[in-house]
C-alpha cells in the first residue's frame, strides 16, 4: 500500500450524525523506535507487545455542519472534564490527516476520552489515545462508504494513528505488533503497523508485564525532542543497524520460544534506548535512581532463582517487567516483598500481552 491509497475519492452515503466509542490499548515496544525521519516514518523498525488493561477509552459525536469550517471544529472532554490544553495536540493531527479524511471539516466533533491507568503516572497515554481516536475517526469514514473491506480499515486507522503518535500504530492489533520495513519481515511498512507474521510460541502469548511506576511526574525531555536529537547523534547509525539486526534475531526467539534469547534482546534494548538519550547532545537521563535499584534486583532475582523475569524501559523512569504466566506466582511474591518499596506510593499496574482494539 501508497500513502495515496488512504486517499478516498468519493463517499458513497452522507450522514447527519452519529456516535461511536473504541477502547485502544497501549504496548510496549521490545525493539525500540527512536529517531525519525519526515512524516512520522521510523528511522528502525520496531516490535511491540500489544498491553491488555492499560487502555484508552475515546467516544466521539459527529454533527453535520452547515457548511465547511476554515477551523476544525471540536470540543474535547478528559475524563470528563474540558482540557483546552489538550486540544492543539488534536488541532495538529488533523491537520495531518485530513488529506486522508475529507469529511474532517464537515463535522463539528465532540471527543470524550479517557484512560484505565492513572493520568499522572507517567505511562504514555498518546498510542491508547491516538488510536482510540483514529478508529473513531475510521469508522465514521466506514459508515460513509460502507463497501470497505476490514482489511483497510485496520491498515488506514494504523497509518492514522501513525501521524498522531508514531508508537500509536501499534496499539490497534493484538498481541505482537512490527512496524516499519525491514527486508527480511515480510509485509513490513513504515506506513502502518502490522500484526507479527512469523510463528510464535505458546509461552509468549501470555505473557505478563508489570509496570512499576517509578515516578509519575512530568517528562524532563519530551519523545519529539528525543526522536530529534538522533539527527546527527554520533551513534545513530550503529543504534538503527543494531535494532535491524535485533529484529532479525526474535525471529527465531519467537518461534522457537528461548527465554534466555529473549532475555537478552529485551534488557539490551532497553539500555540502549536510554544510552541513546544520555550520549545525545544535549544529553538526558529519564531513569530514577530506583530504576536502576529495581533492574539490579531483578538481575539478582533471576541469578538466584533461574526465573525468566526480565525488565524493558519506555522513554521515562518506570520499569515494565515482562515473564512468561507459569512465573507468575513466584514473581508476584518477589514484585510485592522486594520491588515495591521503589514504587511512588508503592504503585504497579499488573498487565499482560492483548488482543487490541474493539469497539464498544
Ligand atoms: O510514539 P512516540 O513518538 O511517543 O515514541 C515512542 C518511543 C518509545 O516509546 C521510547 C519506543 C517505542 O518504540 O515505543
Amino acid at each position: 500500500m501508497l500513502e495515496k491509497d488512504f486517499i478516498p475519492s468519493s463517499y458513497t452515503y452522507d450522514k447527519e450524525k452519529g456516535r461511536i466509542q473504541y477502547t485502544a490499548p497501549s504496548n510496549i515496544a521490545l525493539v525500540k523506535y527512536w529517531g525519525k525521519k519526515s512524516n512520522q516514518i521510523p528511522a528502525n523498525a520496531s516490535v511491540s507487545l500489544t498491553l491488555d488493561e492499560c487502555r484508552t477509552v475515546t467516544t466521539v459525536v459527529y454533527t453535520k455542519l452547515a457548511k465547511d469550517t476554515t477551523d476544525f471544529s471540536f470540543d474535547l472532554l478528559f475524563e470528563g472534564k474540558p482540557r483546552e490544553d489538550f486540544k492543539p495536540k488534536i488541532e495538529t493531527f488533523f491537520r495531518r490527516i485530513e488529506n486522508y479524511l475529507p469529511f474532517l471539516r464537515k463535522y463539528h466533533f465532540s471527543i470524550d476520552t479517557s484512560n484505565s491507568f492513572p493520568h499522572s503516572s507517567g505511562i504514555a497515554s498518546s498510542a491508547s489515545g491516538m488510536a482510540a481516536l483514529a478508529l473513531c475517526l475510521m469508522d465514521i469514514e466506514k459508515q460513509l462508504a460502507p463497501e470497505m473491506e476490514m482489511d483497510y480499515f485496520y491498515k488506514k486507522a494504523s497509518f492514522l494513528a501513525r501521524l498522531g503518535s508514531g508508537s500509536a500504530c501499534r496499539s490497534i492489533k493484538g498481541t505482537i505488533v512490527q512496524w516499519g520495513e525491514h527486508n527480511e519481515i515480510k509485509g513490513s511498512t513504515n506506513l502502518y503497523g502490522i500484526p507479527y507474521p512469523y510463528t510464535v510460541a505458546d509461552v509468549f502469548k501470555s505473557y505478563q508485564d508489570t509496570i512499576l511506576l517509578v515516578h509519575k511526574g512530568q517528562k524532563s525531555v519530551s519523545s519529539t525532542v528525543g526522536h530529534d536529537l538522533m539527527h546527527g547523534h554520533p551513534f545513530a547509525k550503529n543504534r538503527f543497524h543494531q535494532a535491524h539486526n535485533n529484529l532479525i534475531r526474535l525471529r527465531d526467539i519467537f518461534a522457537e520460544g528461548n527465554l534466555d534469547d529473549f532475555i537478552e534482546v529485551v534488557e539490551s534494548e532497553a539500555l540502549t534506548l536510554h544510552a541513546m538519550m544520555m550520549t545525545s547532545i544535549p544529553y538526558f537521563i529519564l531513569m530514577k535512581p530506583n530504576t536502576l535499584s529495581i533492574i539490579e534486583k531483578i538481575w539478582g532475582f533471576r541469578k538466584e532463582t533461574g526465573n525468566h523475569l526480565c525488565f524493558t524501559l519506555d522513554a521515562g523512569a518506570n520499569v515494565h517487567l515482562l515473564y512468561p504466566d507459569n512465573e507468575k506466582n513466584i514473581v508476584n511474591q518477589f514484585i510485592k516483598d522486594e520491588l515495591i518499596a521503589y514504587c511512588e506510593n508503592g504503585q504497579y499496574i499488573c498487565d499482560r500481552i492483548g488482543e487490541g482494539a474493539k469497539k464498544l
